[in-house]
């Protein structure tokens, strides 16, 4: 399957199976966000270890490296504003 996620409002097509972190940087979204530290989010890791790939995904925060796409999805970047 495949279909569309919305990152910030905006549709990007994703390949089935496809994480998050997968479809965003194939569309050239490589920020996610920004750490409280101020740093970018960012894939690093890629197996969920490092928690960098952070988003709001419907609401709720999810590494984007380990979150399958579906069809709607509301991707937002993660600003640091809740607690994880
Ligand atoms: S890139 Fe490390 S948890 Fe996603």
């Amino acid at each position: 399957m495949s279909g569309h996620i919305l990152w910030q409002d905006r549709a990007i097509a994703f390949r089935a199976g496809e994480s998050v972190a997968s479809a965003l940087l194939r569309a050239g979204v490589i920020a996610f966000g920004q750490a409280p530290t101020g740093q970018a989010r960012a894939v690093f890791c890629g197996i969920g270890q490092c928690q960098n790939c952070l988003v709001q995904v419907d609401g709720r925060l999810a590494e984007a490296c380990l979150t399958p796409c579906r069809t709607g999805m509301h991707i937002l970047p993660e600003t640091g504003a809740c607690d994880v």
